[in-house]
């Protein structure tokens, strides 16, 4: 890699996250047990403003586990949006319950509440909004279909800490939401997760069958299948010192989107990532849509070959034969391969900037 190439993401490590990682290593405390995993779980549900957060080895296990906690199992059914990354979808099927694919809103590229609307049926558990590329879905529009027929919302906000709807901190907006420290995260644990939620029978639920199933009263008594779904005592320091400097990581995201938007003339056919004046966006991705022509027309001046790495938005899951989808194609699948998420790496800095 050469040195005048941006990455598409970046971590930003420091010496507190050195510190804090090293100290966990000279504790001794190494596994899943460990001032740190208790630290960090507080931290992050003050800052989601939920009453808990539980942390896991990664956001899918994360949605795994909040799944399995709201007893899903085969036959019942959960509205997934067509465009996110697949772990969404397998989640679901890993319950045996269907994934069944809602359209997307063409603005903020999240599920569309009129489409999740129209696939509602007696069959339907839950819903699973993605908070896409890090801008939050119309949760006050979905929360009213879930509450009109009992159907549980789990928001998948594995790309969008911070991002708020109508004021609120996503994640605690649903039943529960799920995180992820996957490193091109706005935060990340080298690969873990988090459960938010402010039920407390789903969260104590859901603790149990993340380490097990094991009987609070009697260890090694199980009372249920469980999982080893734990995060390690290191990755929580890492998430410590990481979720100190949030703020600093989501304030470049915004500076870095509001170079492309000063520097790209959007037209009807180039479209940067769009805010909805409700949402604030945590920017996990930088979106270039274009038009298929317009491409081929205009991609040499705003992309600038070999220096900066870019990658196609996901595959709408229609389109992809492990999902089975018994849908009609919808905008994510026409959108076609036209989306290329651009850098945003918080340490992206301007060629013009000393
Ligand atoms: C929308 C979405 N959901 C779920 C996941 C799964 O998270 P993880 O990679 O930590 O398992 C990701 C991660 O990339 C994601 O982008």
């Amino acid at each position: 890699m050469s040195d005048s190439f941006i990455p598409i993401s970046k971590p930003f490590i420091g010496a507190r996250e050195k510190e804090l990682v090293l100290d966990a290593l000279d504790s001794g405390w190494v596994s899943s047990i460990g001032k740190y995993i208790d630290e960090f779980e507080a931290n992050f549900a003050r800052y989601c403003g939920t009453t808990y957060a539980l942390a896991v080895s990664n956001g899918t296990t994360g949605l795994h586990l909040a799944l399995a906690t709201l007893g899903l199992q085969p036959g019942d059914e959960v509205i997934v949006p067509d465009l996110t990354f697949v772990a969404t979808a397998n989640a679901v099927a890993y319950t045996g319950a269907t994934p069944i694919l809602a359209d997307i809103d063409a603005d903020t590229l999240c599920i569309d509440p009129m489409s999740v609307k129209s696939l509602i049926s007696e069959r339907t558990k839950a819903i699973i909004p993605v908070h896409l590329y890090g801008h939050p879905a119309d949760m006050d529009a979905l929360m009213e279909i879930g509450a009109a027929h009992g159907v549980d919302i789990i928001e998948d906000a594995a790309e969008a800490h911070g991002a708020e709807y109508k004021g609120r901190r996503v994640g605690g907006l649903g039943k529960c939401g799920v995180f992820s420290f996957y490193g091109n995260k706005v935060i990340t644990t080298g690969e873990g997760g988090m459960l938010t939620t402010n039920d407390q029978k789903f969260y104590q639920h859901a603790r149990r069958l993340r380490d097990h199933a094991m009987s609070t009263q009697r260890r090694y008594f199980h009372e249920e299948r469980g999982f080893n779904y734990r995060i390690t005592n290191l990755q929580a320091a890492l998430g410590v010192a990481q979720l100190e400097r949030i703020e600093e990581f989501l304030g470049r995201r915004t500076e870095i989107m509001s170079w492309y938007n000063s520097e790209i003339a959007t037209t009807d056919h180039i479209r940067l990532n769009r805010v909805k004046n409700w949402a604030k966006s945590a920017f996990w991705m930088i979106c270039l849509e274009v038009d298929w022509l317009d491409v081929r027309r205009n991609a040499p001046r705003c992309i600038h070959a070999g220096t900066q790495s870019a990658r196609h938005r996901y595959a709408s899951l229609f389109l992809c034969d492990v999902v089975n989808a018994d849908v009609q194609a919808g905008l994510a699948t026409n959108l076609g391969p036209q989306v290329a998420d651009r850098p945003k790496s918080a340490l992206l800095l301007r060629t013009d900037e000393s």
